[in-house]
Formats: C-alpha cells, structure tokens, sequence
C-alpha cells in the first residue's frame, strides 16, 4: 500500500495489492479522475488521460480554450460550468450564484486514519490505511474544500468523504454535498441495487446501465427497507465467482442517494451521499461540514468477493468495542412469545425453559415500561411499569442471571406517543410542523432528536434504567418513517439542517450509551430491517434483520443482505411454525439451519414445543455454540440463489480453509428431476475434505461439485418442500 504523488504531472496513484486509484490535477487545477481498477504500475505522468481537445457544440474553459469538464473524468463534479452530469456538491453564494470552481492548493498524506466528527467510520492503524487529504479552494466563494482518500492495505477498498469550511465573513449555504462520485470511461457494466419492504427487505434487482440515469433514495429519515444505501456496479458476465464489480456503501443511516449516471459519451458516473432533498446547510463564517464516509470496493474476482471485502472490512475496521470479532450469545427473545402481554412471573417461566436448552441471553422486548400494555402508549416514559416488573429492570435482570442467563431489553428512544407522559410534558419535542397535522405510525410521533436537550433527557433517563441494573444487551428500535420534519429549535434558514442534524443526534445517543456501558451489545432494529447500514453497523455491531422470520422468506432476505453485510450481523432467529407473518409451517431444523447464518436465537415461548423438538433446540443450540466463530466470522460463499432456483445453497469456509460449513435449502419440491451437483467454493483445492460421508478433494467439490445424490439419504429425499440440510466439513490433511 502506498499514496504516490507525482509533482510535475501532479497525480496521484493510491495503490494496494490489489487496487490502483489514480486522479490528479487538471488544466483547470481541480480534481479529475484518472483510473479505479485492478492494480496497475506506477508511472510519473498519466495526463495523457485528459481529454484537451473539443468536439461539436462542447464548451470549454476560455483559460485553456481546449479543455472541458464535460469531456474529462471528474473526481467531485459542480453545477454550472463545463460539467453537465449530475453534480457531487452545490454551494449558493450570498448573491444567489450556484457556480463554484475548487482549485488545487497542497495536500498531505500520512498513515492511518482519521475520525469524522460526529459520523460513524471506519477506522484504521498506521499499518492498516494511508489517507490522502487534498485541499482545494475557491477563492470567490472563500471556501476550502478537502477531499479525503483512504486506501487499506488489505481490502480493495478506498474510502472517501468531503469537508467543506467558509474562511470568509459571509454565509454560504451548501445544498448538496454528496460524499463521493466515481467516473468511470465506460458504460458496460448492470447495477444492482437492494430493495424491499417491511418483511421482504434487500432483495437484489439488477438494471442495466445506459444513457441516462438511475438512482435509489431515501426520503424516510433512515437510510430504510425501501431501498439499502448499498449499490453494485458490474459488468454483464460478472458472477459470484468471477469478474469486475465495484461496490459502493455509504456510512450513514438517513436520507440517501445512490446514482448511476450515463452519459452519451459512454462514461458512467457514479454517486452517492446524504439526500440533496430536504437538505440544504447554512456554513457559518469559519464552520466546516463534513460529508459522511463512502466505501467504494472493487473486484476481479465476483460478487462473492466484493461481499466478502465487505464483511471482512466492517467486522475489522467498522464494528468496535468488545463485540468486535467476538462470537455473539444464543439469546431468546419473547417478542413473538408474547408481545406486550406478560408479567415477571411469565417471562421467568419462559426463560426457565430457554436456561434449560442452554439459551446464554434473555431479552425482554417491547411493554416493560410506562403505560405500555399496546402500542398506543408509553413510548417515551423509560420507567419501568411496576404491574409487570415489580422489581423492575434489575430485579428482573438478577432473576435471570440467577438462571444463569445474560439479560437484555428492548428500547425505542428517537419516539414518543401522544399519549405518554414525556409528550405531555414536552409536546413541542416532537418533530411537527407549524399549522399542519402531524402523520402517526403505529401511533407514535418522532422526537426531535436534532435537538440536544431531547437526547440528553432520553439519554437520562435510560441511563438511570441501565446503571441500576446488570444489563448486557439492548435492542435498539424505531418504528417509522420521519414526515413533517420541521424543528421549533431553528429558525426558518436553518430548517435544511434537521434531517441531518437528527442523523447526528441519534449517532451521539449511541456514542455516549456504547461509551458508557462499553460491555453491553447494541443490536440495531427498525421494524426488522428499516435501517440496516454501516453506519449503525459502526455504533451496534448487529442488526435485527427482518421481522419476517419465516424461514423460507428469510433464506431470501438474508441472501440480499449477505451481498454488503457480513452474517456476523445478521440478527436471525428460530421462531414458532406456523410463521406468524407468513402462515407456513417449516420444520425446525430449517428454520435453525437458516438462522445459523446469522447471530442465532430464539424468537418464541420454548415450553409450547414438544419433547422431540425441544430436544432438537439442544441439540441445535451445542451446534451453534461448537461453530459459531466460523458461522459468523469464516469466509461466506453463496452457491445458488433463492431468487432464481427452487432450492438455495451457502456456505462458510474458516479462514485457514480446513473447516467448513455447507447448507442447502428446498424451497420447492421438484418431482421427476435427476439429483444433479452443486458447486462448492472457498476450499483449499489440494486438501481432501469428508463430506456426505465420503472423502474429496477441494477442486473434485469445487469444480466437479457435490452431487445432491449424496444428501438425499437426508431429508431431501422425501423431496418435501422447506426441509434443508447442513453439514460441517472438515480437511482430512
Ligand atoms: C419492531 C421490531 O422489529 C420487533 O422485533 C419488535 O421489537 C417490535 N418492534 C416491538 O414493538
């Protein structure tokens, strides 16, 4: 890894083993892009790159009378002038003018890498990372502008955001100020994006990338299930094995766009940051704002392999704390054995049963505090409600640890229901605007977290719930989208900031929780997975994935989500069967086989299972104890997918290729078909494994494959739908 900067030609070339990123200097002294790809050699003048001649009806700059933005490749793109792709920033000068012109002015490079006030990043050693700032100016607006690059020495990843500061005596408002565009000189390649719904979140859809342009958002105030502030560029041939592909993951848990844009020139411009809708940001005489962080990776080796820079990237250089790498707690949650219906003396005789099968974790969910007995009350009084716990959070908390078992409980702190005592003593603490009806959902208001007195009361009365009690786990929800989004804390010039500012008010609840109780694990949760991005990632090292636990449905959802998130991450549960949102019965050990690939636990009342299948809940629970590091930690390869097959395939290979786990999931049965093979991945190709009770080598599975016939002895053989198979791998040499 190094960052070279070439004086005389005046580019730059950040470089890794396996990735070369290269802009420079242009005729016209701002930043232009060069290269991003396959790591190439280092050369002392690349300008050649620029294009410094006109074609029909191009503008070009009157200095150079030859050179146009709209003819080179930009590096972080403005309105107005030679440029007429969509634009990476926009500042408004006091006189209404939108036009700005950064220029090259010095820059540093050193190694490691720096924080980013406020927002969630990734952070890296002084062997780990080498970060590039480069400072431009424009002179007119009197603005600075640095543009940071970070490239890792062991990921093909470069990380990038923006910072702007007014040095001069008048305001500047920033209506845009993405955190990276990445131009590309071609257009080949189909984009993949990850939607969805409560439910059915982050399911893949690929487009093609042509003239014009096509993006994702989010309007909601969190980045959303909607869409997933995660896209992929590929090329056309690009598969799980082979091929280019460049990812794009933004650090951040609001509003968001990601843009492909295509020009008719065939060049692709890529973007991605905070939502310029509803934002727009007055800088103050001397104030600088920083853009949140961009992650763009980059492969040659296929969809598997961006996905696994991913996961290895925010498992080493994302997710902190004591979590970090270290093998989540089996737990059971009583959401789905309850809901808000319970008393002690229920949970206790739910957790008596989850203790016995070797659950390390109980976690009491939504209903324990105000007048919370539904879901039209309470939300925001962090009190404990004394009818069902009598001895609150800590007398509850001691009874569980008595079982033997961890305790952890359920808040939803950015919310607040009309009907609570906190909203009646504070009504004006939710976001509303002035002389307009404020939109419920699920009956509750959003508090308005841009303000720091409403976090620091929230922050003050969970903490009094936290430091009383032996607590290890939080569950961290929210449960709507933020509309009419106005706060009685800023004046009217200053209503473009909210969104953002929310953003950041969460991000400081979380600093200063995780910063005081640095034991207790963060699982992220928003109606299932309304808010699953690397910036939570950062605060709460796992995310309730779905409310959908079904596992059929689930095998999908996690897929998808596998795509830019690692499994150690993904909250995933055993729930009861039928599925409470789907109506399917699915055998319980596939919906154990599925939630495996994730943190595991168990979302449902143990005693209302038979002897049998509480036997297999042992059995199950040993299992994931015995393998968990590999499952949530090892190298994870996506065989065949849901979206396209009636059964699905994955697998996990530990990082020193000895040991594997193999899973396969009927979806649909299939009549009058041969049993065929499946192509395992990730072996050692010259080590012999034991699978299905025989002995291969790693290139016989890998290219030959595993014939299903083999596992048919298993359940697939009854050619039932939903049932699945797993097997754990081992080198024999
Ligand atoms: C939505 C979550 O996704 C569920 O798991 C559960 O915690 C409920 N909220 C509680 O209200």
């Amino acid at each position: 890894m190094d960052i070279i900067w070439h004086s005389k030609s005046k580019h730059f070339h950040l470089f890794n083993e396996k990735i070369s990123y290269i802009m420079g200097v242009t005729p016209l002294g701002d930043l232009g892009g060069i290269y991003f790809g396959r790591r190439i050699h280092d050369k002392d003048d690349m300008s050649y790159a620029y294009n410094r001649f006109t074609l029909p009806n191009v503008v070009v700059d009157p200095d150079t009378e030859s050179y146009s933005m709209e003819l080179n490749l930009q590096e972080y793109p403005c309105y107005g002038t030679t440029d007429f792709g969509t634009c990476a920033y926009e500042t408004e000068l006091s006189n209404g003018s939108k036009i700005s012109s950064f220029v090259y002015k010095d820059h540093r490079i050193y190694e490691g890498k720096t924080s980013i006030k406020g927002l969630p990043a990734t952070y890296a050693d002084d062997d780990e990372a080498m970060t590039l700032e480069v400072y431009l100016e424009d002179e007119v607006a009197k603005l600075t502008l640095t543009m940071s690059y970070t490239i890792f020495e062991n990921y093909p990843v470069v990380a990038r955001h923006a910072a702007f500061t007014n040095n001069g005596a008048t305001r500047v408002k920033l209506a845009r100020a993405l955190s990276a565009c990445l131009d590309l000189p071609d257009q080949d390649y189909e984009w993949i994006q990850f939607s969805g719904a409560w439910a059915r979140e982050r399911m893949p859809v690929v487009r093609k990338i042509s003239e014009g342009a096509l993006s994702i958002e989010s309007r909601r105030g969190i980045s959303s299930a909607n869409q997933n502030p995660f896209v992929i560029i590929k090329r056309p041939q690009t598969d799980e094995e082979r091929g280019e592909a460049i990812g794009m993951s933004l650090v951040y848990s609001g509003n968001f766009i990601a843009k492909a844009e295509c020009d008719t020139f065939g060049r692709t411009r890529l973007l991605m940051g905070i939502n310029p809708d509803m934002f727009a940001w007055p800088l103050e005489k001397g104030a600088t704002f920083e853009t949140p962080e961009a992650l763009i990776a980059h492969t040659c080796e296929g969809l598997g392999d961006l996905s696994r820079t991913f996961h290895d990237l925010y498992n080493n250089n994302l997710i902190r704390g004591k979590w970090k790498n270290t093998a989540r707690p089996i737990l059971n949650n009583n959401w789905e054995a309850t809901f808000m219906d319970f008393d002690e003396d229920k949970i206790l005789k739910i957790a008596k049963k989850a203790a016995d099968a070797g659950v390390e974790l109980f976690v009491l969910d939504d209903g324990w505090f105000g007048k919370r007995n539904d879901d039209t009350a309470g939300l925001g009084d962090w009190t404990e409600n004394p009818a069902k716990l009598p001895q609150g959070i800590a007398g509850l908390a001691r009874k569980i640890n008595a079982l033997g078992m961890k305790f952890g409980f359920w808040i939803e702190p950015e919310m607040v229901n009309p009907d609570s005592d906190l909203y009646r003593r504070h009504p004006d603490w939710a976001l509303a605007t002035p002389g307009r009806k404020s939109s419920l959902g699920r009956h509750q208001l959003v508090l308005d977290f841009s303000r720091e007195e409403v976090v620091d009361c929230i922050y003050g009365m969970l903490k009094k719930v936290l430091e009383g009690a032996p607590v290890s786990y939080i569950k961290w929800d929210m449960n709507r989208s933020l509309t009419e989004v106005f706060s009685n804390a800023y004046p009217a010039d200053e209503q473009g900031t909210v969104y953002h500012r929310y953003v950041l008010g969460v991000y400081s609840l979380y600093e200063r929780l995780t910063g005081d109780f640095p034991d207790i694990l963060f699982e992220s949760c928003s109606s299932g997975g309304n808010r699953y991005d690397a910036g939570m990632l950062y605060y709460a090292p796992q995310t309730w994935c779905s409310d959908n636990t079904d596992a059929i449905d689930r095998i999908r959802i996690q897929y998808g989500t596998s795509f830019g998130y690692p499994i150690s991450s993904i909250g995933a549960h055993v729930s009861a069967s039928p599925n409470q949102q789907t109506g399917r019965s699915t055998p319980i050990s596939t919906r154990a086989n599925v939630a495996y690939f994730g943190t595991f636990g168990y979302e449902l009342d143990l005693n209302k299972l038979s002897d049998e299948e509480f036997a297999e809940v042992k059995e199950q629970i040993k299992f994931m104890k015995e393998n968990r590091e590999l499952l949530q930690f090892g190298s994870f390869y996506r065989l065949r997918s849901p979206f396209e097959n009636d059964q699905a395939s994955w697998m996990v290979v530990s990082k020193d290729r000895k040991k594997a786990i193999f899973a396969l999931y009927c979806m649909r049965s299939n009549v009058n078909q041969l049993p065929g093979y499946l192509r395992l991945s990730g072996l050692d190709p010259d080590r012999r494994y034991t699978f299905a009770g025989q002995m291969f080598y790693g290139d016989e599975l890998m290219n030959l494959g595993a014939t299903l016939k083999l596992l048919n002895k298993k359940a697939l053989a009854t050619g039932q739908d939903f049932v699945s198979y797993i097997e754990v791998i081992d080198a024999v040499d």
